[in-house]
């Protein structure tokens, strides 16, 4: 008789070094405009403002998501099989509860960018799912070169989870450049790719401009991030928040707009802000089950299908390894 041990998560952590968030950050503040790569809101706080953004009426996106995968995971597993399931950008991993259940997998990998967050998530989640063996990985899933050796992760096949449509903060070429590099990290499995789609403008600038500012508070952290990691002195009072729909790019603008003519010290560097001038702390691009299509096609992955909730606002995209 074989007795079981209780499973506990494990955790590697491949944050980058401060020395690579400070080029980051010089090296966004020099775009046109200047923009920091989105991650960077995703501290201890700002991965707690986000779980909040999630609670706001006018931000349905994880509600539905959530729901659509509870009504198809035993369809999803059916069509995609089974493996290690890698998620990218776990989160709170509230999202594969369904997956593990329709799937028994393996083994769980969860990767996010907050080693803090993804210890508490992954804990919950095995408490709710003590047979299945858990792994946490703090990093940025955009520069990893491969899965670190693991013996949970070692020669069983993998499937890619995505969901949330965290895709959407990259612009077209990076996103390509990120689902390639999905393809190599699954060597040869499956992804299941959430995204949200376009629809009215008055409802997403709703969703990214909650009425309680819980949205406007999580772009300001990112200022206050920098204050605290990056030796920056923001004055987060004077940057003014705001959500644009972007018809011809498809996708939502968030930025802090200067409210005055002010210069800010950013690890020992000086930078002017003009009156009116932008700071974009992110977009978030919308996909059409077609631009969809294309997207994957363009980053070598062959689309099987998708699953979309009733009102079709959203979608979970069926992509495997084109050979
Ligand atoms: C995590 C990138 C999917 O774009 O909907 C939500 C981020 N920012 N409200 C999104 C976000 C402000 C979110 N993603």
């Amino acid at each position: 008789m074989t007795t079981q041990t209780p499973a506990r998560p494990q955790l590697i952590d491949l944050h980058p070094p401060s020395a690579d968030m400070r080029r980051l950050v010089q090296d966004g503040l020099k775009r046109e405009p200047r923009q920091l790569p989105a991650w960077f809101l995703y501290d201890n706080e700002g991965s707690q403002l986000f779980d909040q953004i999630c609670q706001q009426p006018e931000y349905s996106l994880t509600r539905t998501e959530i729901a659509l995968l509870e009504s198809s995971a035993a369809d999803i597993v059916n069509a995609i099989g089974s493996g290690v399931i890698v998620e990218f950008g776990a989160g709170s991993a509230r999202k594969v509860g369904p997956l593990l259940e329709a799937m028994h997998p393996h083994a769980y990998v969860a990767l996010d960018i907050s080693a803090e967050h993804l210890r508490r998530s992954t804990a919950t989640l095995q408490a709710q799912h003590p047979r299945v063996p858990m792994l946490g990985i703090c990093c940025d899933h955009s520069q990893l070169e491969a899965l670190p050796d693991h013996p949970l992760i070692q020669g069983e096949r993998k499937v890619g989870f995505f969901p949330g449509s965290s895709l959407g903060n990259f612009t077209r070429d990076e996103a390509v450049a990120l689902l390639h590099r999905f393809r190599v990290l699954l060597s040869g499995g499956p992804l299941l790719l959430g995204l949200d789609q376009p629809k009215a403008s008055s409802r997403l600038e709703a969703a990214y401009d909650d009425a309680a500012g819980i949205s406007a508070a999580f772009a300001r952290n990112l200022l206050r991030r920098l204050n605290k990691d990056l030796d920056a002195d923001f004055n987060p009072d004077k940057f003014l928040y705001e959500a644009v729909w972007q018809e011809a790019e498809s996708r939502v603008r968030m930025a802090l707009i200067s409210e005055v003519h002010q210069t800010v010290s950013v690890a020992g560097e000086p930078w002017t802000f003009s009156a009116g001038q932008p700071l974009v702390t992110e977009y978030s691009v919308k996909y059409s089950a077609e631009m969809a299509r294309e997207l994957a096609k363009d980053a070598g992955w062959r689309w099987c299908g998708r699953w979309h909730d009733p009102a079709d606002d959203l979608s979970l995209h069926w992509l495997e390894a084109a050979d």
